[in-house]
């Protein structure tokens, strides 16, 4: 008890003196009049974490099902329920249309869609993502779809390891080509796969998320298998050439006639040296390779930053002609989830035994904010507001990847515990970073969108239902899910209606040709 009181002063002061901060950016002092009129505000959330039905309906097992009904989840929660957005998605899609959102950004449960990972389409679950689909249309919100995220079918990574193995490109392949096939007509923005940097480190070196491999000095679960020196980088490359081959024949077979855009997802965050020696200024240049790099250089130049092949040697594969060249450009925007920013310091790794991992390779040490204060680094608490970091990393891309299309797809704030209506502080972290955005804007930045996460409370993947970040409060102890519009919700609805004039969120008005 004592320590919950002083904690909560503490977040208190951080709050008073942020506020400070906040208002030096171009906080509270915009409007939706300073975006372009075809910049598109949403939100989001992923199948998992919001339909529920599980087991209903024909979907078969992901893995996430396997993991937290194995008790991995700290609080030993599932998703079996979750917002039940399965049965609720037209009351959703009522609360997204009042609020005013322009685009919802949601994915498909591959498993849902195709049972055994390939071959039959499951028919309820085409209609579940038709009717989805025809009622965001209907209230003029558009639907932005996630093909692949983290819920892989559990009957493919059991029958060749999932990612690991080249296998994955062909059935990832296939499975998009009856999203395109069945969804396209009505969908104008595509992303093949959601934050592939944190899935190949969370899944395959800190084994913290299904399937759970890594070696045994680096894991913070005990795994029952896995090389975290060498699986984190062999997954992200299947994942970039999975991705490439997708956004290939969406090209070949479906762009021409249904207009869309195809991308990938990457988590990103931004990395300031906390000294200005060269050592730390060096590291922290490297961090941004190893973190946005990684998939940021493949899409953009057709290979990996020099300094994760020279680092990491053969463990890194390389990329064939071929491959380069299907790599290179294949994304027609890229999608940016940025929730804050880290601090880094030079580590030069000293294992005097074995190999590296990533982050030993990386050789950094990191912090979340500038002096060090202790904080869960996937929670931003306030006092990780750096709002200056996405101004930043909106610049950086701009002029070291020659400033392609980038959509904001996750920006937003997570509460732990059960949080009120007056979710002041979230307000406050939205309007820094939406307001972060006017400066690059206003310089050339080619980003396109901006999309809030959650659109509703959801089964987090780290916090479960313990940690909040909707703009929808979602009642976890109540039967019914009720939902309530909190404070935020209405702060980004004003925002949102106060345009001047209004913008066309039928698809055919959203889409805008390179
Ligand atoms: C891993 O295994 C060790 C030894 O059996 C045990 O002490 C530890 O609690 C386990 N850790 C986790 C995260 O399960
Ligand atoms: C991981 O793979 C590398 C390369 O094959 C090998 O040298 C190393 O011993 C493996 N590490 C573990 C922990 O198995
Ligand atoms: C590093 O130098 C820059 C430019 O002079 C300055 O703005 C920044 O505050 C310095 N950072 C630190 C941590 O001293
Ligand atoms: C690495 O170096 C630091 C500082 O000299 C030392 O404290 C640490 O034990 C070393 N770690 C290993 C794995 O050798
Ligand atoms: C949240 O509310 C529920 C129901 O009132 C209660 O059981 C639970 O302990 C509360 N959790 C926290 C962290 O206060
Ligand atoms: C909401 O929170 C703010 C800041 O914590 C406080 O000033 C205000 O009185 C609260 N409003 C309500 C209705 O509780
Ligand atoms: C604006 O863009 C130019 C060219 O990319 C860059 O050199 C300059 O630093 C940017 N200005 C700010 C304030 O970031």
């Amino acid at each position: 008890m004592m320590l919950w009181l002083w904690s909560q002063s503490w977040v208190v002061l951080l709050l008073i003196s942020l506020t400070v901060v906040g208002s030096a950016q171009n906080s509270g002092k915009y409007s939706r009049d300073d975006f372009p009129s075809d910049f598109v505000f949403g939100a989001g959330t992923s199948a998992y974490q919001v339909e529920g039905a599980t087991a209903e309906d024909g979907r078969s097992p992901s893995s996430w099902d396997t993991f937290c009904h194995q008790g991995q989840m700290p609080d030993k929660s599932t998703g079996d329920l979750a917002a039940d957005q399965y049965h609720k998605y037209k009351e959703d899609v009522k609360l997204m249309s009042d609020i005013g959102l322009e685009g919802y950004r949601f994915s498909i449960s591959w498993s849902r869609l195709l049972p055994n990972g390939r071959g039959a389409v499951n028919p309820k679950g085409l209609e579940y993502y038709n009717n989805l689909i025809n009622e965001l249309i209907k209230h003029g919100v558009a639907p932005y779809v996630t093909i692949f995220h983290f819920d892989f079918p559990q009957v493919l990574e059991d029958e060749y390891g999932g990612w690991l193995s080249p296998n994955i490109v062909e059935d990832f392949t296939a499975y998009a080509d009856v999203c395109f096939r069945e969804f396209g007509d009505r969908v104008s923005y595509w992303t093949t796969i959601n934050e592939p940097n944190v899935m190949a480190i969370t899944s395959y070196d800190l084994g913290a998320f299904p399937p759970q491999r890594c070696s045994p000095q680096f894991g913070i679960f005990n795994c029952s298998g896995g090389n975290s020196s060498v699986e984190p980088y062999t997954v992200m490359h299947h994942i970039l050439l999975a991705h490439a081959s997708a956004a290939a024949l969406y090209r070949e077979k479906y762009q021409v006639k249904q207009k869309g855009w195809i991308g990938l997802n990457v988590y990103t965050f931004w990395c300031d040296p906390v000294t200005n020696t060269t050592a730390d200024v060096k590291a922290s240049q490297r961090a941004m390779d190893f973190l946005v790099g990684w998939a940021f250089h493949p899409l953009i130049f057709g290979d990996y930053p020099m300094i994760m092949k020279t680092t990491v040697g053969s463990r890194l594969p390389s990329f064939s002609k071929r491959e380069s060249e299907l790599v290179k450009g294949s994304a027609d925007f890229i999608g940016m989830n940025h929730y804050f920013s880290i601090y880094v310091k030079d580590n030069p790794s000293n294992l005097s035994t074995g190999l590296p991992d990533f982050n030993g390779d990386m050789a950094i040490k990191f912090s979340v904010s500038r002096d060090d204060t202790p904080s869960d680094p996937f929670v931003p608490s306030s006092s990780t507001f750096a709002p200056t970091g996405l101004r930043n990393l909106l610049e950086y891309v701009k002029n070291y990847y020659g400033n392609p299309p980038v959509i904001i797809q996750e920006n937003g704030y997570g509460e732990r515990g059960n949080e009120t209506l007056n979710d002041t502080v979230r307000i406050d972290y939205l309007d820094g970073y939406i307001g972060s955005m006017i400066d690059p804007i206003r310089n050339g930045s080619n980003v396109r969108g901006y999309f809030v996460w959650s659109f509703l409370d959801v089964f987090e993947l780290l916090g479960g239902y313990h940690t909040r970040f909707g703009l929808v409060q979602v009642d976890f102890n109540d039967k019914e899910l009720k939902r309530r519009l909190k404070l935020s919700a209405q702060w980004f609805s004003n925002f949102l209606k106060k345009k001047s004039s209004r913008i066309e969120t039928q698809i055919k008005a959203i889409y805008h040709p390179l």
